[in-house]
């Protein structure tokens, strides 16, 4: 036991997750006044990649920049200190959304009730779902005529195969919506927009029988409630939150964010049941949380594209003990001891220097090339810790050098942009063919322009049919070199050694594996194994 507890257990740090426009960054601006951090409604907007700006990705690029501010935000409410970690909406960022989950204890998932379950809420589900990360849904956008609400709930738990625990239930929705009623604290909060929910709105409803129901719903509503909550209550019961610390079941909450309603009721519930910073594996040991020592790992590395400010900023996750600046620590991967003089977190107005951090923080590092994804800091022990995976690219392409004068500059180049995790370098088999692999077209540009502005080196990029990279293992070393070998055009290693399946088509993959039934392909890869 240390004298960090106090410290972890006000802490939580968690992620808000959506398909883009589903309303992530209105809420997240209404969690902000909640906790004080800023003042006025729209003081979050400049976070946001502009839904137009996909051709220009320097334009993006510069959004970026400004969200690195808001990467990590940190804030107050009712005595807990909630770190609350931005993902980036625009698909093509993706991977950046799925190591930022990697660093946080729990997620907020935001669900248009118009537009239901996307393609995007599906795959960060994956994410959390590979990780057991406790999940509450906030169904948004009630004020607008969505779908039914049983159906809905009921497409949540299939598309996302979770079970779903309602804790608000909405009378209507659209024009008639109405409000919410709180299954937990029985009472029924009338939907008022465009206000901060104040007292008087909120009615309490010991028994549903009360005729305050008809006076403050209508014969109609009041009977449809009843009947509603009968079933929901019925099938659901109170909330067990070791299920859902688990990331079986996920409390549902119904809302509208941009009307700032049913926020407070989620975030009250949020800072009851959400976890605490939890205790993590490494590739060593099972790392206790309340441990002394510190430690800690790097999940993303934002680099600035502007050439007036070049600076790379690493973003730690305490995982034990105190981090604090100026303080020597163990970087384990090279082997030496590092310090900070201006380590940072991240509060929502400012970036400010601090002096010390605890687990469940993040701290921003000022990184001249020295750090990759998953590196991790200690007080002298080496390991590292697992559960950082890498996720297969989606757009595969050969990297083509246009200036064999600059041979060195781009290996360096790419080695480097890869170990910040822009994308994902494969050497082809049987050859030298270089070949990036990344989940959105805008990676491309991204680094063809950072490979020449800062390496010098200019390259073109050719288009691979290639549709999924699958890491292959084999218990049987021998069935693993024929496959390779039969297979060499598809074969190849990915920058630590791996061997990799590139897959033409789905059809491919699937005949592949029903062929070979030997051979495991693996989606994703442990960075540390
Ligand atoms: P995102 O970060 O998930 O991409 O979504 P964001 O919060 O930016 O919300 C997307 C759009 O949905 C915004 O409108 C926002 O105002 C709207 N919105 C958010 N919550 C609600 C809600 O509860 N009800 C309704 N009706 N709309 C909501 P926009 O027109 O795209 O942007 P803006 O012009 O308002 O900035």
């Amino acid at each position: 036991m240390n004298n960090y507890n106090n410290e972890i257990n006000k802490r939580r740090t968690f992620a808000i997750i959506s398909h883009p426009d589903a309303g992530k960054t209105t809420l997240t601006e209404k969690f902000l006044l909640f906790g004080g951090a800023i003042q006025t409604a729209g003081a979050v907007k400049s976070n946001k990649i502009k839904k137009h700006a996909t051709s220009d990705f320097m334009e993006i690029e510069r959004q970026r920049g400004i969200s690195v501010a808001t990467s990590v935000m940190s804030f107050e409410y009712r005595g807990i200190l909630i770190n609350l970690l931005d993902t980036p909406g625009h698909k093509d960022f993706a991977e950046d959304t799925y190591r930022t989950l990697t660093a946080v204890d729990s997620v907020i998932l935001v669900i248009d009730s118009v537009n239901g379950v996307e393609a995007q809420t599906r795959r960060l589900m994956e994410v959390c779902r590979m990780r057991n990360t406790p999940v509450i849904v906030f169904i948004n956008k009630m004020d607008r005529d969505g779908k039914n609400r049983f159906d809905l709930l009921e497409e949540i738990e299939k598309e996302l195969n979770i079970q779903l625990h309602p804790m608000t239930w909405p009378i209507n929705s659209g024009k008639d919506f109405k409000g919410v009623y709180n299954l937990y604290d029985k009472d029924l909060v009338l939907f008022t927009a465009n206000t901060k929910a104040t007292d008087e709105d909120t009615v309490k409803i010991d028994n549903l029988e009360s005729s305050l129901l008809e006076e403050r719903l209508g014969e109609k509503d009041a009977a449809t409630l009843r009947e509603d909550v009968e079933l929901v209550d019925g099938v659901h019961g109170q909330l067990n939150v070791g299920n859902y610390l688990e990331g079986k079941v996920a409390p549902v909450f119904f809302g509208s964010a941009i009307n700032n309603f049913g926020v407070r009721e989620m975030l009250d519930t949020f800072i009851r049941v959400a976890p605490e910073p939890r205790s993590r594996e490494t590739s060593i040991r099972h790392l206790d949380v309340h441990e002394d020592k510190f430690s800690g790992f790097v999940f993303k590395i934002h680099a600035n594209l502007d050439p007036k400010h070049r600076d790379r900023i690493a973003f730690l996750r305490v995982c034990s003990g105190k981090f604090e600046r100026n303080k020597y620590f163990h970087h384990v991967r090279l082997d030496k001891d590092v310090r900070f003089s201006n380590p940072y977190t991240f509060l929502a107005r400012d970036k400010d220097v601090i002096e010390a951090a605890y687990p469940g923080d993040v701290v921003g590092l000022f990184d001249t090339g020295n750090f990759k994804i998953g590196d991790t800091l200690t007080e002298g022990e080496d390991l590292y810790f697992t559960g950082i995976p890498s996720f297969s690219p989606e757009i595969f392409k050969e990297v083509v050098n246009k200036d064999p004068m600059k041979t060195k500059q781009l290996e360096k180049g790419l080695l480097q942009l890869t170990d910040e995790g822009v994308a994902q370098l494969f050497t082809q088999y049987g050859g030298n063919k270089k070949i990036i692999g990344c989940v959105g077209e805008l990676q491309f540009e991204v680094i063809q322009y950072r490979l020449l502005h800062e390496y010098g080196a200019s390259v073109q990029f050719n288009a691979m049919p290639f549709y999924k990279a699958c890491w292959i293992t084999s218990k049987d070393p021998r069935k693993l070199e024929d496959f390779t070998r039969f297979k060499h055009a598809n074969i190849a290693e990915d920058k630590d050694g791996y061997v990799v399946y590139l897959a033409q088509s789905e059809w491919f993959l699937n005949t592949e594996r029903t062929n070979n039934p030997e051979i495991e392909f693996h989606f994703t890869s442990e960075i540390h194994k």
